[in-house]
């Protein structure tokens, strides 16, 4: 039997993946009603109700029994019977919003298609396409469900054309009705230096949303949210995930109703989103999976669908650059002296690549200029970027860079020369963010320009990696390049331009790795992740809100894509920062980079680092490949293992921020019949590992514990 398969019979639409299934029925011919989503079946009878109640309108062609505010759907619509927050509303030509597709019919097919001008997921295995039609606003909608059996997800995604010029005001990219209501919610919400924090809440009688109107994704919610049993942990029970593929403003919202069922709606935000749809729209993704083995599966599902689907496969199991990057070392103080130092320092150290962060361009002393004026400062670098590379590589270190692309000082030349490439609302001030505009990516020429001069800037210079950043919200969103009509698109169209100039540039540079980062981890999501194999984490670098951070992160994104460094000066410092060894373990949950002045390390922390870089080689494999085991984790503890997908080998880090001298590791993900050799030759079965044993602790109020096993079979 196929993935995806057409049950006449019933009208049922059934989707398989290899140990999920979604399944939904065409009712009346008419309409599409959701019926399950869940645990593997091909018990889908009798599931279709309609529930009648009192004080519910119904739709008059089909009588008394059928109300679209009762049934579940797969999408709704505004205005016309479902009276819950609906999916898609559209103005018609009439002036009002009242919207109302009907089934027309469906295609299923093997593989997927790309998706122009957005992120999305390659590969799929086979896409399912219903089709509706509205008459009376002439539009066509096309919902589609690509399936990725081996993850477990379905990525879902909606296309909207019209003969007719009408506006869309609301099109979500997922909508799931659940006939239970008993479930906690768990978002990952923050602040700048404190991303992607574990919320967890009981979901109540109305509606819980996480959004951002920042235009990026926002370090204050992730575009992801889980819904789970109560009772769920790590390794057991149910749990849905809504995850968003789209760097901009975006809304996920559950709504518990007063019936006990429960409506997830995930898309682009409708307080700041509309558009005329004389252009097609087709909305970002959604990816979906469902766990019945706790959240720790879901996780799971989301690394290998993100590794496989979304990361650029030239990056995504490649070895990262060990960087030694000069932000926190040296801020805007740096020049090619004092850099070549770093080089070669940093190369005995073990470290592989130098990045210059900010400060190389322009007259860029401080933050208050030349954002936008991509050319060598040569007080800085006499020689000019390919001489400074050139050394640089001769030093045995790679060469990395910083840049701020979509960004703009007006105390820049590129502002005075064109105060018109910025966003702006017409005659009204602008806000500034950091001292910065934000330059308008709804105008192709802007987009054009940057990526001309960036590549005038690095032609001929040898660059391995490039730190892409974006450092403030958007605000006063209007571009000089729209008409009146199309400023109601500009954010959208500002997420797609700078999409635009992500492919531009990292097609331009191919051989580069770029490293997303937005003050940190301000725009930390799935539509980034698919031009960067990794993110930086947090501008915070203490480890102890580090381990926060990183865990909460975890949920939706593979350790391969969380950069983390080990810092020297604890410019964040939230709590007592302990040792080098310590916030190297903290770094184990991502991939490692430095940020000190590596000609200030003393030889015995340089001998620590030497040989924390080269353990840190030995289990890389494992990092960008490996399964992700959560253990505990409390305010004082946490421990997790990362197991390769053959079970060959593990490493496990369990850090407890008390003073005890000895701790518990547990690890799941195991067999209990393969036998872990540690290295110092001490042998554990899986079955002990899974109970749990006993490890002793560095001296230190904060400790960590790592193993590293091969695993062989008895
Ligand atoms: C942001 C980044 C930092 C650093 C600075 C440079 O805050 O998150 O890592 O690159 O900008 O200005």
């Amino acid at each position: 039997m196929g993935m995806i398969t057409y049950l006449e019979e019933n009208k049922i639409i059934k989707i398989d993946t290899n140990n999920t299934t979604y399944a939904m029925q065409i009712v009346r011919d008419k309409f599409v009603s959701h019926i399950y989503y869940g645990k593997k079946t091909d018990n889908l009878e009798n599931l279709y109700t309609e529930r009648p109640l009192s004080f519910t309108t119904y739709v008059a062609s089909e009588g008394v029994a059928f109300s679209l505010d009762t049934i579940p759907t797969e999408l709704s619509f505004f205005g016309s019977g479902d009276t819950k927050d609906t999916a898609v509303k559209i103005k018609n030509q009439n002036g009002d919003s009242v919207t109302l597709f009907y089934y027309q019919k469906h295609n299923i097919y093997d593989g997927s298609k790309p998706i122009d001008g957005l992120p999305y997921s390659k590969n799929g295995k086979a896409t399912l396409e219903v089709i509706y039609y509205d008459a009376v606003s002439k539009v066509k909608l096309y919902s589609y469900y690509v399936v990725f059996p081996e993850s477990d997800t379905i990525v879902r995604y909606n296309k909207l054309t019209s003969e007719n010029d009408v506006l869309v005001q609301k099109i979500a990219s997922c909508q799931l009705d659940i006939n239970a209501s008993d479930f906690n919610v768990v978002t990952f919400s923050g602040k700048y230096c404190c991303e992607r924090l574990y919320t967890e809440y009981p979901l109540h009688i109305g509606k819980q949303s996480i959004y951002s109107e920042r235009g990026h994704s926002s370090h204050h919610f992730n575009p992801f949210m889980i819904l789970k049993n109560p009772n769920a942990d790590e390794n057991d029970g149910e749990a849905y995930g809504f995850q968003f593929v789209y760097s901009g403003d975006f809304e996920i919202q559950a709504e518990k109703l007063a019936n006990d069922t429960t409506r997830v709606l995930a898309g682009l935000n409708a307080n700041t989103f509309a558009w005329n749809l004389k252009n097609d729209l087709v909305t970002p993704e959604v990816i979906l999976t469902y766990s019945d083995k706790g959240v720790g599966q879901l996780s799971r599902n989301y690394h290998d669908h993100l590794r496989n689907h979304i990361i650029d496969p030239k990056f995504v199991f490649k070895p990262r650059p060990v960087v030694l990057n000069t932000w926190e070392a040296a801020y805007f103080n740096i020049n090619e002296e004092k850099l070549y130092d770093y080089a070669e320092s940093a190369k005995k150290l073990g470290m592989d690549t130098l990045v210059v962060d900010d400060g190389w361009f322009g007259a860029r002393n401080d933050d208050s200029s030349s954002l936008g004026d991509w050319v060598v400062n040569t007080q800085k670098f006499k020689g000019g970027l390919k001489a400074f590379s050139d050394k640089v590589h001769s030093y045995g270190m790679n060469f990395g860079i910083w840049i701020e692309p979509e960004m703009v000082n007006p105390n820049s030349e590129l502002f005075r020369a064109h105060p018109e490439w910025v966003l702006v609302s017409k005659d009204r001030p602008y806000s500034l963010g950091r001292k910065q505009l934000v330059l308008d990516m709804c105008n192709d020429e802007v987009i054009a320009y940057i990526v001309d001069l960036l590549k005038k800037a690095f032609d001929g210079v040898k660059i391995e990696y490039i730190k892409w950043d974006f450092n403030r919200s958007l605000t006063e969103v209007g571009s000089s390049a729209l008409t009146v009509e199309e400023q109601c698109e500009a954010k959208h169209r500002f997420v797609l331009g700078s999409y635009k100039l992500h492919k531009a540039l990292t097609e331009a540079f191919p051989d580069t790795i770029f490293e997303g980062c937005s003050g940190g981890g301000g725009r930390f999501d799935a539509g980034l992740l698919s031009f960067v194999p990794q993110i930086w984490t947090s501008d915070n670098t203490d480890p102890v809100s580090r381990l926060k951070i990183q865990y909460g992160t975890s949920f939706a994104y593979p350790l391969s894509t969380i950069s983390s460094h080990v810092s020297k000066t604890l410019i964040n410092k939230v709590e007592a920062s302990p040792d080098y060894d310590f916030r190297f373990f903290v770094t184990l949950a991502g991939v490692l980079g430095y940020e000190l002045d590596p000609t200030a390390i003393s030889a015995a922390d340089g001998e620590k680092i030497i040989q924390k870089i080269n353990l840190y080689h030995s289990i890389e494999d494992l990092i960008l490949r490996g399964d992700l085991y959560r253990g505990e984790f409390s305010p004082t503890a946490y421990s997790f293992a990362v197991i390769a997908k053959d079970k060959s080998s593990l490493y496990a880090v369990a850090y407890d921020l008390t003073d005890k001298k000895s701790a518990t590791l547990k690890i799941n993900g195991i067999n209990d019949n393969v036998v872990y050799t540690d290295d110092s030759g001490k042998k554990y079965t899986g079955k002990q590992l899974k109970k749990g044993i006993k490890v002793n602790v560095a001296n230190h109020s904060a400790f960590v514990y790592l193993i590293l096993f091969g695993g062989e079979k008895r």
